[in-house]
C-alpha cells in the first residue's frame, strides 16, 4: 500500500460513518446518512446529510465529508464509506459520485444499518465519466 489505508480497515471506516449518522439533520426525509472519508495521511473526516426546506439545497453526507476535508487543506483520499439507517446498502447519488470523481477517491464503501458493507471502485460507480480519473 502506498498510503496509510492499512492503518484503518474498511470495517472501522463503516463504523465511523454509522456513528456520525446520528448528527444528520433530516426533518424532511427522516433518513439519517453518515459518511467517513479516509485521507491518504490516515486522518478521517465524517459528514452527514444536512437537509433544507428548499429541498435542492440539501447536502448529502458524502459531500459534507469531502467539503470538510478539502476546507481543511486535504486533497488526497483513499476511500469513503457511506452508511444510512436503511436495511439495504446505500449508494451515493449522481452528484456525490461526480464530487467523489473530482477528488479521485478510488474506493467507495457502501454499508447498511447493521454494518455489512461492500467495496466498489470509483470506475464501477461512475463509468464513462466526463473527466478522467
Ligand atoms: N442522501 C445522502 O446523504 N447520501 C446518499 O448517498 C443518498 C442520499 C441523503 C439526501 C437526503 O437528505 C436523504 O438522503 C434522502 O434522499
Amino acid at each position: 500500500m502506498n498510503d496509510k489505508r492499512t492503518q484503518m480497515d474498511y470495517k472501522q471506516l463503516v463504523d465511523l460513518a454509522g456513528k456520525a449518522r446520528k448528527f444528520a439533520y433530516v426533518p424532511y426525509s427522516g433518513l439519517h446518512v453518515g459518511a467517513a472519508l479516509l485521507c491518504s495521511d490516515g486522518s478521517v473526516y465524517t459528514g452527514v446529510n444536512v437537509e433544507n426546506v428548499s429541498y435542492g439545497a440539501t447536502n448529502c453526507a458524502e459531500r459534507t465529508a469531502v467539503f470538510k476535508a478539502v476546507s481543511d487543506g486535504k486533497r488526497d483520499f483513499s476511500a469513503i464509506a457511506v452508511v444510512s439507517d436503511m436495511d439495504d446498502l446505500i449508494y451515493p447519488c449522481g452528484i456525490c459520485r461526480q464530487v467523489i470523481a473530482e477528488f479521485k477517491i478510488p474506493e467507495i464503501v457502501v454499508g447498511d444499518r447493521k454494518g455489512s458493507y461492500r467495496v466498489h471502485k470509483l470506475k464501477e460507480l461512475l463509468p464513462h465519466a466526463f473527466t478522467e480519473f
